[in-house]
């Protein structure tokens, strides 16, 4: 058995203004009754897994708690980080929580944000990354690319085969131009964004790699308190440290990486344009035009409308690859090829005060 660590720390503030600080959008029945959250661990439930650790932050604690609850999911620990510092030193602080009991134990590391409707053909794939990781591979889960997305991870893998396959290189959220290149080359995957490895291993990397992060992590689980259930780390060492991707922190320079395929469906509804897409599957909408019961498209190509405001009605004529989408504060028209950028607007709005 492997312990699945739930990534549900992210404030998802390329969603915005539907996802705000306090509510992301992975505690929101997206689709169906349960969450993406709660679709994310229950993915992760049943005989392969142990119980899960979640990694999130003091303001979802309670959410967090309740949603697992209430399908009847114990945690082995929640563990709340005192401020976002990406995705490194979270999932530093949870090899290193297995390693208390078991250096050699295995994580499954999986963001709680992404839709993989099929949880027994994505247990298959963990099956046949198991071994590798056993065998101190940091394995990840490859996604046939579709287009040139520059909000993802690329990887080369050394051949094409269905088992686990080593990497040549790693490629963090490449620029359009080189994403392009890559995909021409054809050789490439996008990176699924979950991790299995040993906690040894893990450390190990950051030791080689990123060394600078485990005396703190190290030192915020030593002097962490416990709180109603929940194990708050110390915000001393925690927050001196830098914010940094694990994709960036380790992955980019690990030469112990093996790529496992996944070709099942599998989407991070990190942007609006990834909705606008998912929203099409299996149903392409006419001119790919997306709207919902309070939006209507005029003569337009490729747009998303949304209103999630009762007293507005989003109305657009004669648009092409925009997006519309308004709450009841905030109104966001972006190109639909900026996508990636929306969290921009989030800083832009924070530094005016
Ligand atoms: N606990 C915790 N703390 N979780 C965090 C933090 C944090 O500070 N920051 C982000 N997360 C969570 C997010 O909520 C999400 O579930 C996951 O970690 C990944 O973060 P994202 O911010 O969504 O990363 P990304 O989508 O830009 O890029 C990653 O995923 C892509 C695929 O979805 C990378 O791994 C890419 O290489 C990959 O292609
Ligand atoms: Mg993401």
């Amino acid at each position: 058995v492997m312990t699945p660590v739930l990534l549900a720390g992210g404030s998802g503030t390329r969603l915005w203004p539907v996802s705000r600080k306090s509510f992301p959008k992975q505690f929101a029945p997206l689709i169906g009754d349960e969450t993406l959250f709660q679709a994310s661990a229950r993915r992760l439930s049943g005989p392969r897994y142990a119980a899960p650790i979640v990694m999130t932050n003091a303001d979802f604690r309670f959410i967090v708690a309740e949603q697992l609850t209430s399908m009847g999911i114990d945690p082995a620990g929640i563990l709340i980080e005192p401020s976002g510092r990406n995705t490194a030193p979270a999932i530093l602080a949870a090899a290193l929580t297995v390693a208390q009991t078991d250096p050699d134990g295995l994580l499954l590391v999986a963001p709680s944000d992404h839709v993989v409707p099929d949880a027994e053909a994505f247990g298959r794939a963990v099956d046949l990354g198991e071994p590798a990781a056993r065998s101190g591979r940091i394995v990840t889960f490859g996604i046939t690319p579709t287009r040139p997305e520059t909000g993802y991870g690329y990887m080369e893998a050394e051949e094409c085969a269905e088992g686990p396959v080593a990497l040549k290189r790693f490629v963090e959220k490449p620029d359009l131009a080189k994403a392009e290149a890559m995909i021409a080359q054809g050789n490439f995957l996008w990176n699924a964004g979950i991790f299995l490895f040993s906690a040894r291993t893990m450390i190990e990397a950051f030791r080689t790699h990123a060394p600078e992060f485990l005396d703190p992590v190290q030192a915020a689980l030593d002097e962490a308190r416990h709180d109603l259930g929940f194990l708050r780390l110390a915000p001393a060492p925690w927050d001196s440290l830098p914010d940094l991707s694990i994709d960036y922190a380790v992955l980019e320079k690990a030469d112990n990486l093996s790529v496992v395929r996944f070709s099942g469906h599998w989407s991070d509804l990190g942007g609006w344009d990834a909705i606008w897409r998912e929203a099409q599957d299996g149903a392409p909408a006419p001119e790919g035009a997306v709207t919902d019961e309070r939006s209507t498209a005029i003569d337009c190509r490729n747009v998303l409308l949304r209103s999630q405001n009762e007293g507005i009605e989003v109305v657009g004529i004669g648009l092409e690859d925009v997006m519309v989408v308004a709450t009841s504060d905030a109104v966001l028209v972006a190109g639909m090829d900026r996508a990636q950028e929306v969290r921009k607007a989030v800083s832009a709005l924070k530094s005016k005060g």
